[in-house]
């Protein structure tokens, strides 16, 4: 193995250790973070995640109303559980475990969290501020990936970051963050409709892989000395395992950590990082509503 693996859980846990120190500070004041973590239905994947979430913010001294729902729930059902949410002083932060049923428009749901208390920066008006440059919360997993480079040195400056997917949690914000002056990366955005994707990640020095295909990146498509960061996090039979699957990310590991300077593990790179910017974006919320932002 020639690639650098990146711990992921290593630099997680000192962002939550902060967002803990920052959680006693406001409890000392009579102030307890607390997100609501809102689930419809019994998705396994979803239910593991938000069971993690909810093991980090007790962990981080912080309180969580964990809100699940039968698969049945109606639209309008979610709507009006949100909007008690939004009035709820107790309340500083809203997540809303995606995706959600087909019969519910999500799109209508992340519009309705009031922008204060979206710690998951889906919000319409969290995006915006986002691409505008100004204050807001980040969405976690794009954060995420940002501090992994910076916790590493790796360098963004004039570098050609390619993205490899598109959607609107990871794809669309990282590629946008990416071309932040303090980043100042070159970005290049490929999706299942691209023409000869192994040319362009073959070009990458950053090759960020978020498109929910197992194996979909392999040793010939990345540029040595590239880094690799693995965002894909697929369940994949096998039957040797205990659980009947195991996780797999949309990097073939085995093969592009011969070739990568750096490479995250799927699990333990990317995923940490995604629950610890959510700690600490509940901090935050916290904090705002403390200093009246
Ligand atoms: N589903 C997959 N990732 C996420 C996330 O970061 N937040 C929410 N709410 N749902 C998700």
């Amino acid at each position: 193995m020639s690639a650098q693996l990146i711990d992921g859980k290593l630099i997680a846990q000192k962002i939550r250790q902060d967002a803990a120190d920052r959680t006693q500070k406001l409890r000392a004041r009579g102030i307890q973070p607390c997100l609501a973590v809102v689930l419809v239905g019994e998705d396994p994947a979803s239910v593991s995640y938000v069971t993690a979430k909810e093991r980090a913010l007790e962990e981080a001294g912080m309180a969580s109303q964990d809100i699940r729902l039968p698969q049945e729930t109606s639209e309008i059902e979610l709507l009006t559980i949100i909007d008690k949410l939004n009035q709820d002083p107790q309340v500083h932060g809203i997540l809303v475990q995606l995706p959600l049923p087909k019969h519910i428009n999500e799109d209508r749901i992340i519009t309705a969290i009031e922008p204060a208390k979206d710690v998951d920066g889906f919000h319409p008006v969290s995006v915006g501020n986002m691409v505008l440059g100004r204050p807001g919360f980040l969405p976690c997993t794009p954060h995420g990936v940002l501090v992994l480079l910076r916790e590493l040195s790796i360098p963004t400056n004039g570098a050609h970051a390619v993205m490899v997917g598109r959607s609107n949690i990871v794809g669309k914000p990282l590629a946008n963050l990416l071309t932040r002056r303090d980043i100042n990366a070159t970005v290049t955005v490929c999706h299942t409709g691209t023409r000869d994707l192994a040319d362009h990640c073959r070009r990458a020095d950053i090759l960020i892989a978020a498109a929910g295909r197992p194996g979909l990146i392999t040793a010939d498509m990345v540029r040595p000395g590239a880094a690799v960061i693995d965002v894909g996090v697929n369940r994949v039979e096998d039957p040797a395992a205990k659980k009947g699957y195991r996780l797999v990310g949309d990097v073939d590991f085995e093969g592009v950590k011969e070739v990568a300077s750096f490479i995250t593990p799927v699990p333990g790179g990317v995923g940490p990082m995604t629950i610890a910017m959510l700690i600490q974006n509940v901090v935050q919320a916290a904090e705002h509503r403390l200093q009246g932002v």
